[in-house]
């Protein structure tokens, strides 16, 4: 008999084409599918000929689990569908333990975070020469973590992304170590066909994004990137 198997898949950012091929693969063939509820874009759920369609909003590890393993155990295709990537603030190494625990192999296909959304959007790059070297991908303190390292990691004048923040905007920008007129942007929503761009600097970033009635599920980004023209260096590369 064959290792019973369940699918991590990245839905991408939004867009629906924006899954990859092997994902919209196996999402298509799937026999069960859960999915991150609003992060995924309905036309991926409609677009899965699963008989079973679960959306993982308020569903613990401990509900979830057996149902995937009760499935992969019978031969099922099961897809458990994730926003942007698995890999970033998508909880996925518990899930994969109680199913090793269970028996269940877990394979996991990557897909477009919605960082990297945010900055197509933007028109930048997050690494540029004469600007930042580097990228910070940080989240803040709220209900499921403590305290965060937005102060300390913002000193150091890298290009930074932060997720899950969009209701914590000013207590963020409060917490910023860096001047007052670094770049910053809020990006709501992006790649989806209500996608919005709010550009401004540290100083008044937070009126902005009240002003366009930001208030959930959107990327803030910070650093010279953000507002690239006039900043970077010729990349030696095309030199
Ligand atoms: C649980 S995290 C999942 C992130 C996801 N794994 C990824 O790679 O994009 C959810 C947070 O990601 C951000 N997010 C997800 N999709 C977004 C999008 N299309 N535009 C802007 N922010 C998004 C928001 O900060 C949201 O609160």
């Amino acid at each position: 008999m064959s290792t019973p198997v369940v699918w991590f898949v990245g839905a991408g950012p939004g867009d629906p084409d924006l899954i990859t091929m092997k994902g919209n693969d196996i999402l298509v063939g799937a026999d069960v599918l859960i999915y991150a509820g609003s992060l995924v874009n309905p036309a991926l759920v409609e677009r899965s000929r699963a008989g079973v369609k679960m959306d993982s909003w308020g569903m613990s590890v401990e509900e979830m689990v057996p149902i995937m393993t009760e499935a992969a155990k019978a031969g099922k295709c099961v897809v458990r569908l994730h926003s942007g990537d698995p890999a970033l603030y998508g909880s996925i190494v518990e899930q994969i333990a109680e199913l090793e625990k269970q028996g269940v192999e877990v394979r996991i296909v990557p897909g477009v975070s919605s960082l990297f959304a945010a900055s197509a959007a933007l028109k930048t790059q997050y690494t540029l020469k004469g600007v930042s070297e580097s990228l910070i991908i940080t989240r803040p303190a709220g209900e499921t973590l403590q305290e965060d390292d937005i102060s300390k990691l913002s000193e150091m004048g890298s290009s930074m992304v932060i997720f899950l923040g969009t209701d914590k905007l000013g207590e963020i920008v409060r917490k910023l170590r860096c001047p007052g007129d670094t770049p910053a942007a809020v990006i709501y929503h992006a790649s989806w066909p209500d996608q919005k761009i709010v550009k401004g600097c540290v100083s008044d970033i937070v009126q902005k994004a009240e002003e366009a009635g930001i208030h959930k599920t959107a990327l803030i980004l910070i650093g010279g990137i953000v507002d690239p023209m006039g900043r970077y260096h010729r990349s030696v590369l095309y030199s």
